[in-house]
């Protein structure tokens, strides 16, 4: 099936002429500048953050770029990865009238997303081992739906969907396929972006919320073709990364080892982790991760959930969500952190 972006985007974002900002209109560096209203003196705090940013962060897409060898024209930056989730649901589903897919248990925010933009949600669970089922998606799919939306390693069961079947849907769906690989550095798989060239209707979502450690700066990616990520520029708030998280994410990508170290550290005690909580009598199943997190059924999710909190360790109570029954989300943290949820949970 054809994909084509201009039938299914609304008609008003077809129309809709972006704002233009100051730094928009005149991109030289050098100058009088008195053309954003700014504060010609400084600013009240000890950086010097008083002119606008780049509103399209071009020294940050260029090094991003170098990194996932993709054109920079191929990268969307947002206010965390949450942005584009917003913005693709706003740039193609008209409101009471149009439609998302999930596959549920999956990260909340698509259907709050859509919830907020009146945008029919359409559920399709995954199987019971946490893998999508393409005959099921294709099914359920209507001539209203826009995109569907597939998390991979999947929040909270921490598992990567089969490569294959996320082929499949591209191939087979003629809207948007959004793969949300928040969690693809914990991942021994190199993801979707290689494929981008391949699907036109592919969207992958990446943040520097985890491996990158950047969860406060609010930074995520959106990788796409040229055409959709130029209707993601059209429509978002002008400045939507400001100045500071720029200057980190360059800084972040310089230091890609850094990132790397953390990374293995991370897999180390995921793995140690796992190993502990199987000996535990209250672990009727740890499921597999290719994320920074475990997914564990318990006898009661929601007692297990309390008694940590009463000892002050804080987890993820996942069991009144379908497929979870019973399960508790742990966030693998550094060894210390781990044995001291170890340490409590063993007197549980
Ligand atoms: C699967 C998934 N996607 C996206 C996000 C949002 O990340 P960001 O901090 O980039 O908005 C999260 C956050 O937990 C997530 O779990």
């Amino acid at each position: 099936m054809a994909f084509s972006l201009d039938s299914i985007l609304r008609e008003n974002i077809k129309k809709a002429k972006p704002y233009s900002s100051a730094r928009d209109e005149y991109k030289g560096t050098e100058g009088t500048f008195l053309d954003a209203n700014e504060n010609p003196y400084g600013s009240a705090i000890d950086k010097k953050v008083n002119r606008y940013p780049d509103p399209l962060q071009r020294d940050v897409k260029e090094a991003l770029a170098k990194l996932k060898h993709v054109a920079p024209e191929n990268i969307f930056l947002g206010n965390g990865s949450d942005e584009p989730i917003d913005l693709l649901i706003r740039a193609t589903c008209q409101p009471a009238k149009d439609s998302i897919l999930i596959l549920p248990p999956t990260y909340g925010m698509y259907e709050v997303s859509a919830g907020i933009n009146d945008v029919e949600i359409i559920s399709v669970p995954l199987t019971r081992s946490f893998d999508l089922d393409p005959v099921a998606i294709l099914a359920a799919v209507k001539p209203s739906t826009k995109i569907i939306f597939i998390c991979s390693p999947n929040n909270p069961t921490g598992n990567l969907m089969s490569i294959d079947k996320v082929k499949t849907v591209l191939s087979s769906f003629n809207g948007i396929v959004v793969v949300d690989e928040a969690y693809i550095d914990f991942a021994d798989f190199a993801g979707f972006v290689p494929l981008l060239n391949q699907y036109p209707n592919l969207v992958v979502l990446q943040t520097f919320s985890k491996a990158w450690g950047m969860a406060a700066l609010r930074i995520g990616t959106a990788y796409a073709s040229k055409e959709i990520v130029s209707v993601l520029n059209k429509i978002k708030p002008p400045y939507n990364i400001n100045l500071l998280t720029q200057e980190a994410a360059l800084e972040a990508l310089q230091n890609n080892a850094l990132k790397d170290e953390m990374v293995r550290k991370i897999l180390v005690q995921r793995d140690w982790l796992r190993a502990e909580l199987s000996k535990l009598p209250i672990c009727l199943e740890l499921y597999p991760s290719d994320a920074n997190f475990i997914l564990m059924r318990t006898p009661d999710g929601k007692k297990v959930y309390d008694y940590l909190v009463d000892h002050v360790v804080i987890t993820r109570d996942r069991s009144k969500i379908i497929l979870c029954e019973g399960c508790i989300r742990i966030t693998v943290g550094t060894e210390e952190e781990n044995k001291r949820l170890l340490e409590v949970l063993k007197k549980y």
